[in-house]
């Protein structure tokens, strides 16, 4: 062969590099020499899109021009690749034709929609969850969505909150490993793929301690609780690569999240060193003059950009005063081309530059939207979601040769309401493939079943006069189910109560079906743990099903018959009254601690009230039951540098096959900040046969033991630890301890 001249070499090799894509940061450079100061902030807009409305939206006529001349960067509420279409070609009529971002609250699935995620944390599955936010991202890419508003990852201690039923529930540790999952899930293989959707982790931070559990409302705390509880989710989501944070509507001790640079610059961006970009809330720019920390829209932009808010959802304070800001001088150019290039790069990495309409295609979207598999997961997951509470006498699982049951309450026949909050309505409002309870129950008995029906009462409202035709039904069947609890939006944003017991007549529509003296099972449909002493008490057996999503009524019955055998521990504890409220398990000590319910010798417990929940964090029965056995640890002492290895039996000593979820609990017993009395450190999820056993490994490492001291480093400090392995935070089985020596 012939060899080049050294001339052509080098002409060849020009005309391959430029033939190669550019590097991301070489592409940005280009583009934003290329742009004015508008077309900037243009990026930093984000509008809701007329379809609907998830906050109060602002009236604008003017959408489509302002896209047109590149002033906003991203459409929030606009799904279909109908919709999205028609907007991106829109912007592909502006001078630079960026495309536009589509954002889309996909909380808990698209189309086929999956238990809420308080209860999917539930199920401490992580595969199964990462799995449901996988399906979720294919079915919301292929509607033209190209970034979720979720994982939700705020920890939440009380109940009265309506946001509860969107995170994980109150632990940080299985509040971060279930956001790790997720992230992974939205974002399956990286941004680059057509069926990956952007993760935005919110609400950064410390929404979820709403003084008085009242949406929105001011959070005080200090920094030694903010990084040992409420931070570590948003860092295990960071380090699973999610591309976006939200920030949130709260004021942390005073400062606005959204004013806040110490939360945004900071830590973010600062120690933790986030490359993405970070969206605000709805509107909480200008919501920082309601909370009284600006004076107007032009202070909340400078004090909003200034802070590390890229992006402003829908207040256009941006949009009306940046561009006078830096004219002014108080925000700097590199102050916006930072916030622009962390917005553009996303978009380069999700190739909407290559393709702006590579979401948009119609015959995916029929596709995925459409895939059996999807509804498949969806049962499974809500099966493993669903709590039993109580199951006396071994009523349940009920066998499938009863002759009649009589499926009794308001949410029997509801198709919408299994959904819960955060659902998405898709053009056109089909319902049909949800599966209600009453279908799930009808395709799981045979032939020769009865199956009678009475609704009984409203989910609110004093109105008694179904009773009578409730008990009627009671009387003539076998076994009673009885499927009562919240209405779907009763949690939810802005959804708060400060009374969470069962609304309205259904729990005396409960006592009355107990007068009948037939067995009763209580199906408990909520979004948030429910106050219910009167059921708690008295009904034979209580599941708690949570919102399940689409396929509700077939899980529920799967667990109702045994074909799944009950295996959710609670994530979050449920008070026995309001007066409790918030009660967590890794509370403190206290120098006087309450020992038991009767003594109330100046120690520190309700003279009126327990001190324990009605159900512990972690808690959950099952069909079958199970031993904990032989705890071994390798070694009584470990240095910085070690490990020891927690070893113990496990098994199924009962009459069904079931899973089991075995928690392991630390205690630091002496610390120069005051450790909780139990803290969760690992779990693992075991599948047993009927007398089958497993040994459960636990590694104690350094990392497990260490905390935030006074000056905020983290590290752990030598003594004695209790280790603690159980089957619910109170429920200790097994129980040793061992040192941390220098
Ligand atoms: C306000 C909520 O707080 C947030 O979580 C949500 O993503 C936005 N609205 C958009 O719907």
């Amino acid at each position: 062969m012939r060899k080049l001249s050294p001339l052509l070499y080098v002409c060849i090799s020009i005309v391959v590099a430029l033939a190669q894509p550019k590097p991301i940061e070489q592409r940005i450079d280009s583009l934003l020499k290329l742009m004015t100061i508008e077309e900037k902030i243009g990026q930093m807009n984000q509008y809701n899109d007329d379809w609907t409305a998830t906050g109060p939206a602002t009236v604008d006529n003017d959408k489509a021009n302002q896209i047109r001349n590149g002033q906003v960067g991203s459409l929030l509420n606009c799904i279909g690749t109908e919709r999205t279409r028609s907007w991106q070609k829109i912007a592909m009529q502006s001078r630079l034709k960026i495309p536009l971002l589509f954002g889309q609250d996909v909380v808990h699935g698209y189309k086929t929609t999956f238990p809420i995620p308080l209860a999917e944390a539930c199920s401490w599955d992580l595969d199964a969850m990462q799995n449901a936010a996988r399906i979720a991202a294919t079915e919301a890419s292929a509607g033209g969505i190209h970034w979720t508003f979720a994982p939700m990852v705020d920890i939440a201690r009380d109940p009265r909150w309506g946001r509860v039923m969107e995170g994980a529930g109150e632990d940080p540790y299985l509040g971060s490993r279930i956001a790790y999952a997720r992230v992974k899930g939205f974002q399956g293989n990286g941004l680059g793929e057509v069926n990956s959707v952007m993760a935005c982790v919110k609400h950064f931070a410390a929404y979820g301690a709403a003084v008085g559990g009242r949406d929105y409302n001011s959070v005080d705390m200090s920094d030694r609780q903010l990084f040992e509880v409420y931070l570590p989710p948003f860092k295990a989501a960071l380090d699973a690569g999610a591309g976006t944070f939200m920030n949130s509507f709260n004021d942390l001790n005073g400062v606005p999240a959204t004013g806040n640079s110490f939360l945004q610059r900071d830590i973010l961006k600062g120690k933790w060193g986030f490359k993405g970009f970070v969206v605000s809330d709805w509107g909480s720019i200008g919501e920082m003059i309601n909370h009284g920390n600006v004076k107007n829209g032009y202070e909340a932009a400078l004090s909003a950009v200034t802070a590390g808010s890229d992006m402003d959802m829908e207040s256009r304070c941006y949009k009306n005063n940046l561009v006078q800001l830096v004219k002014d001088k108080k925000v700097s150019t590199a102050l916006i081309d930072d916030a622009v290039r962390r917005i553009l790069q996303k978009k380069f990495e999700m190739g909407l530059f290559d393709d702006p309409f590579r979401f948009c295609n119609a015959e995916r979207e029929q596709k995925e939207l459409n895939d059996p598999d999807h509804a498949k997961s969806a049962r499974e997951i809500a099966a493993k979601s669903i709590v039993l509470l109580k199951n006396e006498n071994h009523l349940l699982p009920l066998s499938k040769e009863t002759k009649t049951i009589a499926f009794i309450g308001p949410l029997v026949k509801a198709y919408k309401q299994n959904k819960g909050f955060w659902d998405i309505e898709l053009p056109g409002g089909d319902s049909s493939f949800i599966v209600s309870q009453w279908n799930g129950l009808k395709n799981k008995v045979g032939k020769k079943t009865i199956l009678l029906y009475a609704k009984g009462c409203d989910i609110e409202g004093t109105n008694k006069e179904g009773f009578a035709e409730a008990v009627r039904t009671a009387q003539q069947a076998d076994v009673v189910i009885l499927s009562i609890g919240e209405r779907r939006d009763m949690s939810g944003e802005a959804k708060s109560r400060s009374d969470i017991s069962i609304p309205g007549v259904q729990e005396e529509l409960l006592k009355e079906l107990l007068a009948t003296g037939k067995p009763v099972v209580v199906l408990i449909n909520a979004g948030r743990p429910l106050v219910f002493p009167y059921t708690a008490d008295h009904a034979p057996a209580i599941l708690y099903t949570w919102w399940l999503g689409s396929e509700a009524g077939n899980a529920i019955a799967d667990v109702l018959f045994g074909d799944y055998n009950p295996s959710g521990k609670l994530a979050m504890t449920f008070p026995r009254s309001v007066g409790q409220i918030p009660i967590y398990y890794s509370h403190f000590n206290t120098g006087r601690p309450a020992t038991d319910d009767a003594n109330h010798n100046y120690n520190s417990s309700y003279t009126d009230l327990s001190i324990y929940p009605k159900y512990e964090f972690g808690y959950g029965l099952s069909y079958t039951t199970f031993s904990y056995s032989n705890l071994q640890l390798t070694k009584k002492q470990m240095t910085a540098n070690e490990q020891i290895t927690v070893s113990l039996t496990v098994a199924n000593t009962g009459k069904y096959p079931g899973e089991e979820i075995i928690q392991l609990y630390l205690r630091d017993k002496v610390g120069s900040i005051v450790r909780p009395v139990k803290e969760l450190k690992d779990f693992k999820k075991v599948a047993l046969a009927v007398n089958e056993s497993t040994i459960v490994q636990f590694t104690i490492d350094k990392e497990k033991l260490s905390f935030f001291n006074q000056q905020l480093q983290w590290g752990a400090e030598a003594g004695e630890f209790d280790v603690m392995v159980g089957a619910s935070s109170r429920n200790i089985k097994l129980q040793d301890t061992f040192s941390l020596v220098p």
